[in-house]
């Protein structure tokens, strides 16, 4: 029997020519040249504000530029977890976020005093904690994490410890599958990405015969069992090029699709489907928008603040992950 798509697919053509920037956009650049102030965005960040950043990458991309950065204010256009990261790594900027009630799920589905119950009754766990996740939940972790080199993280774990991963049980059985580690895993999850299905998937697979499925390892194993490649968001630049195909399933945050339009401007992106719609947004990475990033600059505000002893104890974790996966 037939299966029919119920909506039609959210396509992006190949891009055709250079786009022209807003006058709200302009107003960005301007305030940004006054305010001597750096922009880092997120690869799912709208593509207006994707236009005016001066990074757009993934998490672990994200935490370097976030280190390196010399200018006075780092205005951060992600969630919350990542711009309290880069103030963790360069305390002395001043670290913006558009809008400060841009969360995680996954940071919400590990509070910090859970963490530390659960580590008092289990004293020989090693915490590998995934990036997103909370300052707190860091200054109790060993050693972080990203989506783009957890495998690596894990491989340079001891062999005698026992290992927890939280906040995201997708990321921790993947990573547990390709390092043959076992660990047990915190019982969290990405609420936009678990949305993703095989039935979906099929459905749109039917259009575009031989277009190859690239998903985000915070997808559920039966996606990830049927995608061609996993992998974290900037990987998925690196497979676009890369593939010989014209036409690719791109099953993670639709914000993607911009980058991977600005990228490889002569291929076609699909957005996996969800069961009930043609894409997938993170409603809290789409918070930010390119007038509150407008109104950040203008008026120094929301600051991203952190408590010193938590952020001194946060950090050692962050920079044992930056060492051990230095690019
Ligand atoms: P990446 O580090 O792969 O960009 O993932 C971040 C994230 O929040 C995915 O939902
Ligand atoms: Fe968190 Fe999921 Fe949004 Fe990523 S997509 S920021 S994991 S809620």
């Amino acid at each position: 029997m037939p299966v029919e798509l119920t909506y039609e697919p959210h396509v992006v053509p190949p891009r055709t020519g250079p786009r022209s920037l807003s006058a709200l956009q302009e107003e960005v650049l301007a305030l940004k040249r006054e305010k001597n102030a750096v922009i880092l965005a997120h690869n799912y960040q709208v593509e207006a504000i994707q236009e005016v950043a001066d990074f757009v990458g993934d998490s672990l991309g994200l935490s370097y530029q976030a280190q390196a950065a010399q200018a006075d204010v780092i205005l951060f256009c992600g969630v919350h977890f990542m711009a309290e990261t880069a103030k963790i790594v360069n305390p002395g900027r001043t670290v913006l976020l558009p809008d400060l009630n841009a969360g995680c799920s996954l940071a919400d589905s590990c509070p910090a005093p859970r963490l530390a119950a659960y580590k008092a009754a289990n004293p020989r766990l090693y915490v590998v904690a995934y990036i997103n996740c909370s300052a707190e939940v860091k200054a109790l972790s060993d050693v972080i994490c990203t989506s783009g080199n957890a495998v690596q993280i894990v491989n340079r774990v001891p062999a005698d410890r026992e290992i927890l991963f939280v906040p995201d049980q997708n990321l921790g059985q993947w990573v547990s599958q390709r390092t043959g580690r076992p660990m047990q895993l915190w019982p969290g999850s990405c609420y936009a990405h678990v949305q993703f299905t095989v039935q979906a998937l099929e459905k749109v697979r039917l259009r575009f015969p031989g277009a190859p499925v690239v998903a985000h390892p915070e997808c559920v194993q039966t996606v990830r069992d049927l995608a061609d490649e996993v992998c974290s968001t900037e990987l998925m630049v690196k497979f676009a090029r890369e593939h010989s195909a014209r036409e690719i399933i791109v099953a993670t945050e639709s914000g993607m699709l911009h980058r991977l339009r600005r990228e490889v401007p002569d291929k076609t992106f699909i957005a996996a489907p969800t069961d009930s719609c043609a894409c997938n947004d993170c409603r809290f990475m789409k918070m930010n928008t390119i007038e509150k990033v407008r109104d950040a600059l203008r008026s120094g505000a929301p600051q991203i603040e952190v408590p010193e002893a938590t952020r001194h104890a946060a950090l050692i974790p962050i920079q044992r992950m930056l060492d051990w996966s230095r690019r």
